[in-house]
This record gives structure tokens, sequence and C-alpha cells, in this order.
């Protein structure tokens, strides 16, 4: 099984020039301050509303520090990870410490709180990803920031799924 590199989920590759963004009724992809690109809702989203489905290539293996998870590799479940497929918007979620998404069953991403037209789709990359090696920065900017993220069961914590 390949893995990804080290310098995962932060790597310096995130737009691989082959990367093709199929358009998906109801949401954009652009820009998002600090964080590269991000996904973005064009239409308001009800609460508990199913957003999209992560589906793509599904990659297994021991966590180690050495060989860890691709950029945009999607925690879901233990040693397990859904690497979205190229129009697949799991490809562009964000992470922010005051997520107005979640996540159940693994792969779906439902609104966890009414959200507006325009606002930025996010999720909390904590409770996806089970890594215990697994570190990102973040730039959410919230003022509930907690700067460095690290899979919660690390911590013994539940999974909030
Ligand atoms: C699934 S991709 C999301 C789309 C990505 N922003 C892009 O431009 O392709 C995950 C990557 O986005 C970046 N990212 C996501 N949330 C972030 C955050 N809160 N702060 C900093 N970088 C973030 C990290 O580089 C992470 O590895
Ligand atoms: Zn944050």
């Amino acid at each position: 099984m390949a893995r990804g590199p080290k310098n995962h989920k932060g790597g310096a590759s995130l737009r691989p020039a082959t990367e093709t963004i199929i358009p998906t009724p109801g949401f954009t992809v652009r820009g998002s301050a600090g964080r590269g690109r991000g996904l973005y809702t064009e239409v308001p989203r009800r609460q508990g509303e199913e957003l999209f489905v992560v589906e793509g290539k599904v990659h297994t293996g021991a966590y180690d520090d050495d060989a860890q998870v691709g950029p945009t590799w999607f925690g879901a479940g233990h040693q397990r990870w859904v690497e979205p497929a190229e129009s697949n918007l799991g490809r562009f979620i964000n992470h922010a410490c005051e997520p107005n998404a979640a996540v159940k069953d693994f792969v779906h991403v439902v609104a966890a709180r009414e959200i507006h037209a325009g606002e930025e789709i996010t999720i909390d990359y904590a409770l996806t990803e089970e890594d215990p090696f697994w570190s990102m920065e973040c730039r959410c900017g919230a003022p509930s920031c907690r700067r460095t993220i690290r899979a919660a069961a690390r911590f013994g914590a539940p999974q909030a799924r």
C-alpha cells in the first residue's frame, strides 16, 4: 500500500497539475485565506442536511511515525482513510476549530448548524483523523483556535460522529 509523504496534510503540493474540479451544483471551490482553497456553499443549508459523501480510494495501514497520510486523505476510522476522487468535494473541505459541518458514519458530511449561502464549509479534522502521529498547524483564525490540531482519539476522547 502506498502511503503519503511524511509532510502529510500540510504538504506543499496541494494542487496536482492533473487535478480537475468538476462543478457541483450548490458548491464552489475558491480561495480560503491562509488555507489554500476551501469549499463554499452557494445556498443555505439546514442543520442536519447531508452536504456530500466522501468517495474515493480506500487506504488502510498501521500508524507509524514515518509513513503517514496524504494531504487530501480523509480519516475514516481506525487505520483507514479515503483518498477523495478528483471530483469529490472531500478534497477541498478545510478544518476549522469552530466548524459548521460534521462527519457521520465516516464519510457523510452533514451541516452541524444552519449554514448561510456563501459560507465556507468546514469540519474538525481532529474528529476524523485517528493517526496519533498526525498533526496540523491550524490557521482557521477563530479566537478559540487550538493552533496545533491532533487526532482527538490520541487523547482517548470518544469520536463525535
Ligand atoms: C483536504 S485539503 C483541503 C483543501 C486545501 N486547502 C487545498 O487548497 O487544496 C487539506 C489541506 O488543507 C490545508 N488546511 C485545511 N484546513 C486548514 C486550516 N484550518 N489551517 C491551515 N491549513 C489548512 C492543509 O494544508 C491540509 O493539508
Ligand atoms: Zn483553528
